[in-house]
């Protein structure tokens, strides 16, 4: 078990990422007696300015680097006494990962066991007391029917390269305590709503473009379900898991909150008419059936009981109040939307949805 309260230096890597940037502001907020290296490449998905409010605090320091570099991330080891890592630099964005798998097994499989790798070397026959915690995603276990949930004992079946990567490197991490006795822990978690999320991913894209009355590009026929979770309940349980999770142990995060894309949208559709003062109706208008995501995942659906009955964690925000919050933060966050919107994001759009 960590004692993260006693930990003096921790790494968290992906840091000015969307959940990463949760997790660095929780953990620097709520330990200032703790150092917090955020490590972080500042790829097209991190952005410092989601770290804005927190970069002067004198426990924080950012270090710009790529976890693909192995002798960088040794040095980093070296230069630095890090008690623990959480690690949540990744390549996350499963569209891309169709379109470029490689990217997908440099930074998540290789920049993860380059990681490991550093951890071993410095914390060497006696980690008593430091933590490797390894983010990880519901997607490793591949695709639900109707019926059914997903536990720590269900076996992995992933089915796009973005899933197929976080399962090797939870493999690898899981390779690393059996062989090495390195002290791991692992969560998987569904799928996060909330600030700071890159305009790739359903939610930020779809208030995106209704706010410009562009189509919303609608896979198949809309009837994948995910199950959402707020933001911020997943860096609470990240911290719960940090301190008081077992080693060796792997805990589901989940929002037992299941929704069916077509009906997530409208409902999206009906808050955005009103908040935008359009007539009823107005932004359902926009929903555009396009070609169905290969390999598309039909249903995720987490079962967390283990992470409620070992370490009591619920999930606090209830997800119409939740869905309401993160439509009024991109609404008035529109100077951070029209920053990450520009460039490589025009480019990226085009490719992927075509010329519209
Ligand atoms: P994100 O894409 O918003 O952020 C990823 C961050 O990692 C970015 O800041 C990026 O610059 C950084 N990064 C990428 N490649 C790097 C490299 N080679 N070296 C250093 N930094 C690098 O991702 P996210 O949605 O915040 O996801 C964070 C983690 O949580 C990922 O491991 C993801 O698999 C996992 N996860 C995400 C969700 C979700 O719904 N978004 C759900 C479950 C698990
Ligand atoms: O389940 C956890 C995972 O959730 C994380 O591990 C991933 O990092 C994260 O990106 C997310 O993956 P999804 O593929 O579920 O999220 P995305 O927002 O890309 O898509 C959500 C659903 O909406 C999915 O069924 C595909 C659909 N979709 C998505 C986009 C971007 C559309 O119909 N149209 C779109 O344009």
């Amino acid at each position: 078990m960590a004692k993260t309260k006693e930990m003096k230096e921790i790494l968290i890597t992906g840091g000015a990422g969307f959940i990463g940037s949760h997790v660095v502001r929780l953990f620097v907020t709520k330990y200032p007696a703790c150092r917090v290296v955020n490590l972080d490449k500042l790829t097209y998905a991190g952005n410092l300015a989601n770290l804005k409010d927190i970069e002067d605090m004198p426990n924080y320091r950012f270090v710009r680097g790529d976890i693909v570099d192995g002798d960088f991330v040794q040095q980093l080891f070296r230069d630095h006494q890090f008690d623990g890592v959480i690690h949540l630099a990744a390549e996350s964005h499963v569209d891309r990962s169709i379109s470029n798998p490689m990217e997908f097994v440099f930074t998540n499989v290789i920049g993860t066991v380059n990681l490991l790798n550093a951890a071993r070397h410095c914390w060497g026959d006696s980690p008593q007391g430091k933590l490797f915690y390894h983010v990880s995603t519901d997607e490793v276990y591949g695709s639900l029917g109707k019926e059914g949930i997903f536990t720590e004992e269900t076996r992995y079946d992933p089915h796009s390269p973005y899933s197929a990567s976080k399962a090797s490197s939870d493999h690898f991490v899981r390779a690393y305590h059996d062989t090495y006795g390195l002290p791991v822990v692992i969560s998987n978690c569904s799928n996060n709503y909330g600030s700071f999320q890159f305009p790739e991913k359903l939610l930020p894209l779809f208030i995106n473009n209704i706010r410009y009355n562009k189509p919303l590009p609608v896979y198949g026929k809309g009837e994948n379900v995910r199950d959402w979770l707020w933001v911020e309940d997943h860096a609470r349980a990240i911290d719960l898991i940090f301190h008081r999770g077992r080693v060796g142990e792997t805990y589901n995060i989940g929002g037992h909150n299941e929704w069916r894309n077509i009906d997530l949208i409208r409902l999206m559709c009906r808050i955005m008419d009103r908040k935008l003062d359009r007539t009823p109706g107005t932004s359902e208008k926009l929903i555009t059936f396009v070609k169905d995501r290969a390999g598309h995942d039909l249903r995720y659906a987490i079962d967390s009981s283990k992470l409620q009955r070992d370490l009591g964690w619920t999930p606090s925000v209830q997800f119409e109040e939740g869905l309401e919050k993160t439509i009024d933060w991109y609404l008035s966050h529109e100077e951070w939307l029209n920053n990450v919107t520009s460039g490589d994001y025009l480019r990226y759009y085009e490719e992927q949805y075509g010329k519209r």
